[in-house]
């Protein structure tokens, strides 16, 4: 936010510094011509970076609009301003198909900086580190360490999620199902806190954090991750991870601008955990990769490691394997398996029956907003009502 709004009073002191030189300025005056010189200059400098913005700034007005006043007057009149749009037009489609980065692509951070060999351990910096906090070890597994009571949330007169109240213990995976529309991923929100409640408590730990935004539960250890992958395309995998870090120096403007030696000492842990991550759950080789261009199970692992950045007690996982290629469902399967085995308290909701058979202990079934069952899933197999509602589909 504070990015945009710094980025927004730039472009208006450019503004008023443009208006001191020609003198006077009206919308009228902005014409169509105006904004493709600057796309072109975008898509011909660089998308994503100052040089490459730079250098577009000076090729296509310069180049094209500058330049051709000196040429010698040919043809009709109006030939060389049309010829001069259709040179621009066609440069156009020539970067975006051959060069889509422009002339200077935006440069992939790449961490350098390994661990030296032998090194002792910071914090996260081995592939077989835990990811709960230490004292999670000793966690009493009796105790649920989240729970809802009767938690409501309405959307103007639906309820999405009408009365629940449920359980979730460490070292377990407790399952959610329930057909399209049960209100299984509102559940999800409400509890990580991206919803409001409208009704009902939210416990932590035997704490109240109803009233928590979503980044201070964070902060006390309940993360979730989304249905939907929300990675970072533009940003490499190593930094999609990266931006997970709470209380990072450098998260502020002001702690950007001071530089690389003021937040370089928070960085370097956050760059060994995200490693450590990658390696544990097979990602290291695609560490300086895109967010964008990785699979579709790949972004669902990232999604996960993102939330385990946090190091969180309790993980809410919305349908971690949904649309996955097969190849990867095991991996996904393994990575909750091994993270339940370290004492996290997992709620996820899945789908995939035989995947719930294999992981889940409770399940918990909703439909229509409401919880209708809950146990193992043998003993919700024999319950008649539940078996019409959702498991004969
Ligand atoms: N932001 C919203 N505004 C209005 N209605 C919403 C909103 N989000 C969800 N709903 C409605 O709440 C109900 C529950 O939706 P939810 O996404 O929680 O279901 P779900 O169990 O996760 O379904 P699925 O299995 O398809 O993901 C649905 O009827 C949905 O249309
Ligand atoms: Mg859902």
């Amino acid at each position: 936010m504070v990015m945009f709004i710094a980025g927004g009073v730039i472009a208006g002191l450019s503004g008023a510094v443009l208006v001191g030189f020609i003198g006077v300025w009206a919308p009228a005056t902005w014409l169509y011509p105006e904004t493709i010189v600057l796309f072109a200059a975008l898509i011909v400098g660089g998308r994503g970076n100052n040089l490459g913005a730079l250098l577009g700034a000076l090729l296509v007005p310069v180049g094209f609009e500058e330049v051709t006043r000196f040429l010698p007057q040919v043809g009709p009149p109006g030939l060389i301003p049309a010829m001069q749009w259709v040179a621009i037009g066609l440069l156009i489609i020539g970067f975006l198909w051959f060069r889509p980065r422009g002339t200077l692509p935006e440069r992939r951070r790449v961490f350098a900086d390994p661990p030296p060999a032998g090194a002792p351990n910071q914090s996260g910096a081995n592939s077989t580190h835990r990811v709960a906090p230490e004292e999670e070890g000793c966690a009493d597994r009796s105790r649920p360490l989240l729970a809802a009571e009767g938690v409501e949330r309405r959307f103007e007169g639906l309820r999405a999620v009408d009365g629940v109240s449920i359980e979730v213990f460490p070292g377990r995976i407790t399952g959610l199902i329930g057909p399209n529309g049960a209100g299984k991923s509102t559940l999800l929100a409400v509890l990580a806190g991206t919803l409001p409640a409208s009704a009902g408590r939210i416990l932590l730990g035997g704490a109240d954090v109803t009233r928590l935004p979503a980044y201070q539960r964070a902060q006390r250890g309940l993360v979730r991750t989304f249905q939907l992958s929300s990675e970072f395309a533009q940003l490499t995998v190593l930094e999609n991870l990266l931006v997970a870090v709470p209380r990072h120096r450098g998260d502020s403007l002001a702690g950007a601008l001071r530089g690389r030696s003021y937040w370089w000492a928070d960085e370097r842990p956050a760059v060994l955990r995200a490693r450590a991550l990658l390696a544990r759950f097979g990602m290291s080789a695609q560490e300086s990769e895109y967010g964008g261009t990785l699979s579709g199970g790949q972004k669902k692992l990232l999604e996960i490691m993102r939330a385990l950045m946090l190091g969180p007690r309790a993980l809410l996982l919305d349908e971690p394997m949904a649309g996955v290629h097969p190849s990867l469902v095991e991996e996904i399967a393994a990575c909750v398996e091994s993270l339940r085995d370290e004492g996290l308290a997992i709620l996820m909701v899945e789908h995939e029956l035989s995947m719930v058979d294999r992981l889940c202990d409770p399940v918990i079934v909703m439909a229509q907003g409401q919880v209708i069952g809950r146990g193992s899933m043998p003993v919700l197999r024999r319950q008649r009502e539940i078996v019409d509602a959702y498991l004969a589909g």
